[in-house]
């Protein structure tokens, strides 16, 4: 789990440059399991973000706690060492050293942490298969696609065991299919290691496909963050649209634009009809996969007698997201 409270990151004034305030005020919270994006305009914060959970770069204000441990506590270089080894990172150039083999290159970490060779040589092996590279241990990275090398990449970040996954715009180099492929093997590591994984990206695509909470930041602060199914629902984010588009101006002044899903929109326009002795008609709107469940912002105009009506609007209102573990 990462929990960072009140943090802030001010970059000293230089000879050439003025002080910039890089994050202010970020309190987040990431659960073990979750993947958790993090998304905004350039130079709104995201790699500091990134460098603040592992101490990379150390916030001027407030904590970050990764795990139960609190870091900006953590004084000496070797205990922040140790709690860095419990945190993966993944970037997007992948970072990997050339002059090794895939193999090598996984076993780097280990082998710094002082890990003997037999031990790190079985672990590397282990985790490239892990990755679908079970036959490209001897390859150099340049022999290797751009999404082989982001695979070498992630079985490296996880060599030292870690509970953490940072990944800083992991796939903004790779092709339509090696993205899907590398945030697939994310979310499946996550789920399967029980990682906390904190994704940054500029694609709200990205988001969709494998995250389950998100985060926007703006001029270095939160401006919106919660899991995608509370945040679609709510009218006010600015994410919602974004996430589930808007179905336009309503084409009937009957129209109701209601927000459901979580489990499937289909079951709550069924239900309704069963309920209520109406007609239902769908006037526009879109339906979207989000984080492995489908979400539908639906115009609708439903039609029949006036009691009946009023009774589907009121079981349609209190049927749509956000449901109550929204509160919080
Ligand atoms: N080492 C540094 N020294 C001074 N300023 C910095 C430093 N690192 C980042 N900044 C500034 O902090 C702000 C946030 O930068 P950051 O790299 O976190 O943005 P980002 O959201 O990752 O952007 P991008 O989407 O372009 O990667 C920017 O204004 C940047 O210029
Ligand atoms: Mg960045």
């Amino acid at each position: 789990m990462i929990t960072l409270d009140t943090v802030g990151k001010t970059f000293p004034a230089t000879r050439r440059q003025a002080a910039v305030t890089a994050l202010e005020d970020v309190s987040l919270t990431v659960e073990r399991g979750q993947v958790m994006g993090v998304v905004g305009p350039s130079g709104s914060g995201k790699s500091t973000l990134a460098r603040i959970v592992n101490l990379l770069e150390r916030p001027t204000t407030g904590t970050v706690t990764v795990d139960g441990l609190d870091l900006t506590a953590l004084t000496s270089a070797r205990a922040l060492n140790d709690a860095r080894r419990g945190i993966g990172m993944i970037f997007q150039q992948f970072n990997l050293l050339d002059s090794r083999t895939a193999l090598a290159n996984v076993e780097l970490p280990l082998e710094l942490a002082g890990v003997g060779r037999a031990e790190r040589r079985a672990r590397a092996g282990e985790l490239l298969e892990r990755v679908g590279l079970g036959d490209k241990l001897g390859s150099h990275p340049s022999q290797l696609s751009g999404g082989q090398r982001q695979r070498v990449a992630i079985a490296r970040a996880l060599a030292p065991r870690p509970k953490v996954l940072l990944c800083d715009e992991a796939t903004s180099a790779l092709d339509p299919v090696s993205t899907a492929s590398v945030l697939a093997l994310v979310r499946t590591l996550t789920d399967e290691l029980d990682l906390t994984t904190l994704l940054i990206t500029h694609e709200m695509d990205v988001v969709k496909r494998v995250c389950d909470h998100v985060t926007l930041l703006e001029h270095g602060r939160v401006v919106d963050s919660g899991a995608l199914g509370d945040v679609v629902a709510r009218p006010e984010s600015p994410l919602a649209t974004r996430l589930l588009p808007h179905p336009g101006p309503p084409s009937d002044d009957r129209a109701v634009e209601v927000v459901v899903g979580g489990d499937s929109p289909d079951t709550v326009l069924t239900d309704l009809i069963r309920r209520y002795d109406v007609h239902v008609t769908v006037l526009g709107g879109a339906v979207e996969t989000l984080g492995g469940q489908r979400f539908g912002r639906l115009q609708l105009r439903v039609d029949g007698a006036p009691d009946e009506v009023r009774g589907a609007l009121d079981h349609l209102a209190a049927h749509q997201r956000p449901t109550t573990e929204t509160a919080a």
